[in-house]
């Protein structure tokens, strides 16, 4: 079970708790209580081992194939978190003899896991055992775990086999080479891997210290080895009352980091570095880590985005925590710019460790507003990626850069996988269209570089990365439009939009509509910079590009709102398929139960939509230069709203989030607000087997998006930022932190009032219609009405 309401006091709010164990339900705790620093991601598994558990470290970035017909994945590097534990040589599990007052815990706040109980043994040996770890934010590379027992009842022998375990794998695939293990110093324990396709060297090392009744000891330990694992034995004898505390502490460090450090150490350089590095955090201990580690938390995260919720729901403010915890979890370090996002992030090994379109139009945006340099690291990531966009291009037939559906190391190119599920009528694998035909992810890229310079006005970024990006894109979709002759205008034929449930279709209004997004993003910006720099522009070497954009976006077929009800057609056939009764699978426990009932080919054929699809075209575009257009006017939003969303399951994780917006939007505070919950519960629910893959990471973007752009009102709307609040009626008060080109801001917001603060520097903004300035001070708004105010 898992419980929110465990925190009381000053961490009212803060912990995630599971309250009692099941070795049958790992996964869901394992993935929600993951901790992670962007550079590492540790999946919480029990120290003891289970045979369901999924005992995972990924180190972003170190992909590998494991076999030529394999697509490349994060592999699961070697562990340091399992202790095989023995009572009296019992082995210690949670499955044998009794457990009482067991809690396992993470505190959002300090970013630490923690595990508590009394366990009787099966010979009713009792002991009170706690567990701790922590990945820290303060050093990178760095993993602390620190064990406390004591004996309640009897004088006992316990016994630990901890150490560093390469006998990891990827559900069966293998990853690595062989490798070297050694232990220095009679006490750290090295071990050095490489992966076996891309040669990313890792090196792990650990080193213990004890405890015994408060005073440092230093235990003779057995040394023991395996192919891959390498450990140490340590033995203690407890009377009743006895205390002993072990610290582990462990570290990680690949070649792959030398592309940011940019330093040409060689391996045994690196081995060698990082042992003297292991010693310096051992001189610390567990303690004066964690304080540095919690520090980090504070400052970077909790008093930065400063997000505060009154709600008559307190799970709200857990849920936006929640949020930003696993946010920070994803980021990739400082500098780390050759890092994506993961779907999953690094908290399981779903969808491998590949970064989709979730990255610009679910997470992203909460970097562009409340961390633009982490947004910019990430933007770049896409911008190394541009390598392998072209390659995926020309491979096509195509020009410029065609982004691929799934994105992993920059260069690689196209990583999805080609063959999925089984389908239930043929029995056969089904193939994954979407690397080859799932394609508005290159318009998708687009609209972030242009959502990113709008909102941070960044100019920097966009002349070394952004406009080249944009060109690209364009170049893409100028050579992928097919010609129609009959209607004498330009179709996109054979694509999957984000309706992943309608495959090979053609003219599906949201790549359509975002492909001409992309075309005049490219022509503005053309534009502009003939206008400010002609010497730059003519760096790209863009000859009559300009005019090609401008002639095919003009040419380009843009599904209209039908005369009779202003419904844009999905695609060409969409409005035209038979429609079932969706009743059953609108009320399901569990996302995709139509594939039951329903194999592709067949759900292909009916009026069912996976996710949102045509209504982000809405929550996109009108905030773009788009915005006056007919076509996507509030009537013609507020009709496709009511139609389409009836027709969708939500059977991905990325829907409801944008459904929550739009709703709040059209004034259904009501709905918006249950679509508000139903998105924190995709991770935070109930149903203990969702998250067993790993966290999904857009639906915590999507938590973040509901509340700002949704609840909060804020949105850009061309180079202006839009503040237009609406609380539902469970919140009283929010309050939270953004950026605004340059500007810092916080917002508190009532049912009755916006305030804006801005902190060394200016904002201008609207809010009902009305423009207000603000220059180093603050201003209270009555909604609708300015009240005071006041400049420091
Ligand atoms: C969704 C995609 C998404 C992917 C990764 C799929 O189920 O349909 O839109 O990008 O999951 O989250």
């Amino acid at each position: 079970m898992i419980n929110y309401s465990v925190g009381t006091g000053d961490l009212k709010n803060w912990i995630v708790a599971e309250t009692d164990f099941s070795a049958d339900v790992l996964g869901k705790s394992e993935a929600i209580m993951m901790l992670g620093n962007g550079y590492m991601g540790l999946r919480s598994a029990t120290e003891e081992p289970y045979i369901q558990e999924k005992r995972n470290l990924f180190i972003n970035g170190t992909f590998n194939k494991s076999q030529e017909n394999e697509v490349t994945e994060l592999p699961n590097a070697a562990d340091f978190t399992q202790l095989d534990i023995r009572v009296d040589g019992e082995r210690f599990s949670l499955e044998f003899g009794e457990t009482n007052e067991y809690i396992k815990q993470l505190n959002l706040k300090t970013a630490e896991l923690t595990r508590s109980f009394v366990w009787e043994s099966p010979k009713k040996k009792k002991l009170q055992f706690k567990f701790s770890r922590f990945v820290s934010l303060n050093n990178m590379h760095l993993i602390a775990m620190k064990v406390e027992v004591e004996s309640l009842s009897h004088s006992v022998a316990i016994s630990f086999d901890s150490g560093i375990n390469g006998q990891m794998t990827n559900s069966g695939a293998q990853h690595f080479l062989e490798g070297e293990r050694r232990i220095l110093d009679e006490r750290f324990i090295q071990l050095s891997q490489k992966t076996s396709e891309s040669d990313v060297e890792m090196v792990f090392n650990t080193v213990h210290h004890f405890r015994f009744n408060g005073e440092p000891t230093l235990p003779v330990a057995d040394k023991d080895m395996q192919r891959r694992k390498v450990w140490m034995a340590y033995e203690f004898y407890l009377e009743p009352n006895d205390k002993l505390e072990m610290e582990k502490l462990s570290t990680v460090h690949t070649s792959r980091d030398q592309v940011v450090e940019q330093n040409s150490m060689d391996f045994e350089q690196l081995r060698q570095l990082s042992i003297e590095e292991l010693k310096q955090y051992e001189e610390k201990g567990y303690d004066v880590l964690f304080k540095e580690h919690v520090k980090a938390w504070h400052d970077q995260v909790w008093k930065n985005y400063n997000f505060k919720v009154e709600s008559d729901h307190a799970f709200d403010q857990l849920a936006l925590r929640f949020s930003l915890y696993h946010l920070t979890a994803m980021q990739p370090p400082s500098g780390y710019e050759h890092l994506g996002v993961g779907a999953k992030a690094m908290s399981g090994e779903g969808y491998k460790g590949h970064t989709f379109w979730d990255l610009e139009i679910f997470i992203l945006p909460f970097f562009i507003y409340s961390n633009p340099t982490a947004a910019k690291s990430l933007l770049t990531y896409r911008y190394h990626g541009l390598a392998g966009a072209r390659k995926k291009a020309e491979e096509n037939g195509y020009a410029g850069a065609m982004y691929p559906w799934e994105m992993a190391w920059p260069e690689d190119g196209e990583t999805t996988p080609i063959w999925g599920d089984i389908d239930i009528v043929t029995g056969a694998q089904s193939k994954i269209w979407s690397g080859f035909i799932e394609q508005h992810i290159s318009a998708d890229i687009a609209f972030a570089v242009y959502q990113y310079e709008q909102v941070t006005g960044d100019k920097e970024f966009m002349e070394r990365c952004g406009y080249e990006m944009i060109f690209e894109t364009a170049k893409f979709w100028s050579s992928r439009l097919e010609w129609n002759e009959e209607r004498e205008r330009y179709e996109i034929h054979n694509v999957i939009g984000p309706d992943e449930y309608k495959e090979h279709v053609s003219n599906n209004a949201f790549t359509n509509y975002m492909a001409y997004f992309n075309l005049k993003l490219a022509e503005r910006y053309a534009e502009q910079l003939s206008a400010q720099n002609p010497q730059f522009l003519e760096t790209f070497d863009l000859g009559d590009a300009n005019l090609d954009w401008k002639t095919k976006a003009e040419k380009l077929y843009l599904p209209e709102p039908r005369t009779t009800d202003l419904i844009i057609p999905q695609d060409d056939t969409y409005l035209q398929l038979p429609e079932i009764d969706l009743a059953k699978y609108k009320n399901q426990s569990k996302v995709r139960m139509i594939y039951r009932d329903y194999n592709s080919e067949q759900i292909n054929g009916i009026q069912v939509t996976k996710q949102a699809d045509t209504l982000l075209l809405f929550y996109l575009l009108e905030q773009t230069f788009l915005q006056q257009d007919s076509r996507l006017s509030s009537a013609v939003k507020q009709e496709n709203y009511q139609f389409y969303e009836p027709r969708t399951l939500h059977d991905s994780s990325l829907s409801l989030a944008v459904h929550a917006v739009i709703a709040n939007d059209l004034g259904e505070s009501d709905t918006a607000y249950s679509l508000f919950r139903k998105a924190c519960e995709i991770d935070l629910g109930e149903q203990m087997n969702t998250s067993d893959d790993g966290i999904h990471a857009a639906a915590i973007g999507g938590i973040w998006t509901s509340a700002v752009f949704g609840f909060g009102g804020v949105r850009f709307s061309e180079s202006t930022l839009q503040i237009n609040p609406r609380l539902p009626k469970q919140w009283r008060r929010m309050q939270f932190a953004i950026c605004w080109q340059g500007t810092a801001l916080t917002l508190e917001i009532t049912h009755q009032s916006l305030k804006v603060t801005a902190y060394d520097g200016a904002v201008t903004f609207e809010t009902d219609g009305k423009t207000y300035h603000i220059q180093n001070g603050e201003i209270e708004i009555q909604i609708g009405r300015e009240i005071e105010i006041n400049s420091h």
